[in-house]
């Protein structure tokens, strides 16, 4: 079995005195990133926002010392208040298409789809299909920093969505026979779990704070960081995960 960890929405600061809603960000990222969970892992996967609020590059080259220090390799996507470009130059990665969408069969088959610009163009729905194509017969996770359904979440269900989302479950369920299985998100800054057609769709928490909200408005929950286990068994796909709370 091997064990992944998914972190997202860590909303760092440009400055060290700064707070992302009353949150030290840097310190609640350092104290997951020193969790038993994540030194025993295979991977890190960073479902993004990895910006506070604004995308700078200093705030890239913070998170991508703090990450190569932890020790553990680690997939990168970005979020909503990052820029593809930056992330991408700063990590040392390709674009596709302006995008950070790729696969990987190591050490699990898994799907990063970048929602970073909030719409589902063509080209992404392309990449899935090529995706699932390549990975024909085995179950791969798919990563994706939006929600593709809703999560109980009345102001990001409404507010906050990605636009196209349905088109990526259209071609989820119709490729459900030998696709994916799980669907890991973060965005909505809670953890939340269903399964539709037979696919899970979990949300993650955040390694800043916790959201709740009404139809009109976002609060603060609570300030335990937060994360995600996920146990997988690469062949056959079997798969047990659990979200994580930091007193
Ligand atoms: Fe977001």
């Amino acid at each position: 079995m091997l064990s992944l960890i998914q972190i997202s929405d860590l909303h760092i600061t440009l400055s060290p005195e700064d707070r992302f809603r009353g949150v030290d960000t840097r310190a609640s990222l350092n104290r997951v990133l020193q969790t038993r969970e994540v030194h025993e892992a295979e991977a890190l996967i960073v479902t993004g926002d990895l910006a506070a609020k604004d995308p700078h590059p200093e705030i890239y080259r913070y998170i991508k010392n703090v990450l190569d220090a932890c020790g553990t390799s680690y997939h990168i996507l970005p979020g909503n208040h990052d820029r593809s470009d930056l992330t991408a130059e700063i990590f040392g990665m390709e674009l596709n298409a302006g995008k950070l969408n790729r696969f990987v069969d190591h050490p699990a088959p898994m799907i990063f789809m970048d929602s970073s610009t909030e719409e589902t163009l063509p080209e992404d729905l392309a990449f899935l299909e090529n995706a699932l194509r390549h990975f024909s017969g085995r179950r791969p996770l798919l990563f994706i920093h939006h929600p593709l359904r809703e999560c109980d979440h009345p102001y990001f269900d409404t507010h906050c969505v990605l636009n196209g989302r349905e088109k990526i479950c259209e071609v989820l369920e119709r490729e459900n026979g030998g696709g994916v299985r799980h669907v890991f998100s973060g965005h909505a800054h809670k953890s939340h779990s269903q399964t539709v057609s037979g696919i899970a769709y979990h949300v993650s928490p955040s390694t800043a704070c916790e959201f709740y909200s009404t139809p009109d408005d976002v609060f603060d929950s609570h300030q335990m960081p937060g994360f995600r286990k996920i146990v997988v068994e690469p062949v056959l796909g079997g798969l047990d995960t659990r979200t994580i709370y930091l007193s």
